[in-house]
């Protein structure tokens, strides 16, 4: 089983028996708020049963639990783009907010970095953070990612038209 140790717990695949920490983890509000709205609020048993299903592959997976103390408790993926985008791959990350301030994403971003430039045939990746997500901000900066853009009141959430901020990292620009 491909697996990544952090000093605080391990980057693995998804597999089935996740879902009940999966749903205490991530039905949280002040997660919800700083990703895209298709990520569910409240996070009910079933998202948390297609999304281990969609996500259980023990190959190349797109998608890394991060286990804390023997239990999932976020992510770590991507996705490739396609057609003129398809060398860019988008990552996107979240935290069970009981550990967040730790140096859990700063030491798993750039671990996901590496295993994308060192699997796939990606040339540039890249992340959208919402304005207000200053942590996030600081996890990209510190895993090497550019700060390239500012897409004005790009994103809306909560009713709100909100900056987001685009980070990316070129192949050639790995450390
Ligand atoms: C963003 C998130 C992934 C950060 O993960 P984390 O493991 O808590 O981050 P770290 O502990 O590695 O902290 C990274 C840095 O941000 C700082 N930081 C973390 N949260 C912060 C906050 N709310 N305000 C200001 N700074 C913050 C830390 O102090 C640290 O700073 P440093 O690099 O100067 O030491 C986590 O807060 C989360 O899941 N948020 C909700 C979902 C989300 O925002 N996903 C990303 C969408 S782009």
């Amino acid at each position: 089983m491909l697996t990544f140790q952090l000093s605080l717990g391990r980057l693995r695949p998804w597999r089935e028996g996740d879902e009940e920490a999966l749903v205490r983890h991530a039905s949280n509000r002040r997660i919800w708020n700083n990703v895209r709205d298709f990520f569910p609020y409240p996070y009910t048993p079933r998202d948390a049963s297609s999304w281990v299903r969609s996500n259980k592959s023990y190959h190349q997976p797109n998608n890394f639990a991060v286990e804390i103390n023997g239990e999932a408790a976020g992510n770590v993926g991507f996705t490739v783009k396609d057609d003129i985008y398809r060398f860019n791959a988008e990552i996107g990350y979240w935290l069970g907010e009981q550990y967040w301030g730790r140096g859990i994403m700063t030491e798993a971003v750039p671990i996901l970095t590496n295993y994308i430039f060192d699997n796939f045939q990606v040339n540039r990746i890249y992340a959208c953070v919402l304005d207000n997500n200053i942590g996030s901000m600081r996890v990209l900066e510190s895993a090497g990612y550019r700060h390239e853009a500012i897409h004005r009141k790009a994103a809306v959430k909560n009713n709100q038209y909100i900056d987001e901020h685009i980070f990316a990292m070129l192949r050639e620009e790995r450390a």
